[in-house]
């Protein structure tokens, strides 16, 4: 019997594991990329292949770091223009572009997203200074050869109204809670669903005039993953790469965009907001988390 490393039979010279072995049969062959076809021309959701997952995992990993090391200089009385210029170093450094900057229209003025206490997100970098009681949502997506990496964490400064500690707490859990149903199959209304769920039965409401979203070609694929109840009857398949961010308030869902900057989004209401934000990959048997922080 030949095995896999042995010279292939037909004669190429090379190993039979590197040339003829049918490591994937035809048919499975066929089904893959037919199921491929459908998803990017029906939902817009582009499949991705090992070599695009290498790339997205390693610039989730950047990303990872990046955010992890801002939040380290975290404290009272530093400015969120102070985090940002540290990050956009930080990309610099690793060879990455900031995705946020210049993104968008109008274009996005800043390299992270720093979003404080009533800012559901998008909340622009400044000359505000971080102070006791503040809660803060650090969001950084990195671009590192093509490949985009997206992931959020929230900070507390000091001791903070219980509002706020409720919103942090919870929309982490919300987080974790729709990462913990993720594999091949599903629908991706049960991400929503078990998020809205579980929001609300703490008394909070769940933001949903934004989305999680298909990432890594590029930085908003589709598909979009609603955080709130939906009837999105989709299966997740494996070599899908997506976001999940839930934003969760303490009081009412409703979010309004500044006017005058057209980014910062804030609470109607004016009561605090929590987001925590993971780039997953939907793996043969379940999930991949592409951003490992750790709260
Ligand atoms: N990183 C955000 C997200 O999670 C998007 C920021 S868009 C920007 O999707 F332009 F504000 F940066
Ligand atoms: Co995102
Ligand atoms: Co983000």
């Amino acid at each position: 019997m030949t095995g896999r490393n042995d010279p292939c039979w037909c004669g190429s010279g090379k190993k039979w594991k590197k040339c003829h072995y049918p490591n994937q049969s035809a048919a499975k062959k066929q089904k893959t990329s037919n199921l491929k076809e459908e998803y990017l021309k029906k939902h817009q959701i582009i499949i991705k292949d090992d070599k695009q997952i290498d790339g997205i995992r390693k610039s989730c990993h950047l990303a990872t770091q990046i955010l992890n090391e801002t939040c380290k200089i975290v404290k009272e009385g530093v400015t969120t223009l102070e985090l940002n210029d540290f990050a956009h170093k930080l990309h610099e450094e690793a060879g990455a572009i900031p995705a946020p900057l210049h993104y968008g229209n109008p274009p996005f003025p800043k390299s992270i997203c720093t979003s404080i206490n009533e800012v559901i997100c998008h909340g622009i970098p400044g000359k505000y200074a971080l102070k006791q009681g503040d809660i803060i949502n650090i969001d950084v997506t990195c671009i590192l050869n093509g490949f985009y990496g997206d992931c959020s964490r929230m900070i507390t400064i000091g001791k903070v109204n219980p509002e706020s500690q409720l919103v942090v707490d919870v929309s982490y859990e919300s987080l974790m809670r729709s990462i913990a149903i993720l594999k091949p199959g599903i629908f991706i209304s049960e991400i929503g669903n078990t998020i809205e769920s579980y929001a609300t039965s703490l008394g909070c409401s769940v933001v949903n005039q934004f989305v999680g979203h298909g990432v890594g070609v590029k930085f908003h694929e589709g598909p979009q993953i609603p955080h709130c109840r939906n009837s999105i009857h989709i299966p997740l398949q494996p070599g899908m790469t997506f976001t999940i961010e839930p934003m969760i308030n303490g009081g009412v869902r409703e979010a309004v965009i500044d006017p005058k900057d057209q980014w910062t989004a804030r609470t109607k209401d004016g009561r605090p907001s929590g987001q925590w934000e993971h780039t997953l990959l939907i793996t043969d048997d379940g999930y991949e988390i592409l951003t490992p922080w750790e709260r």
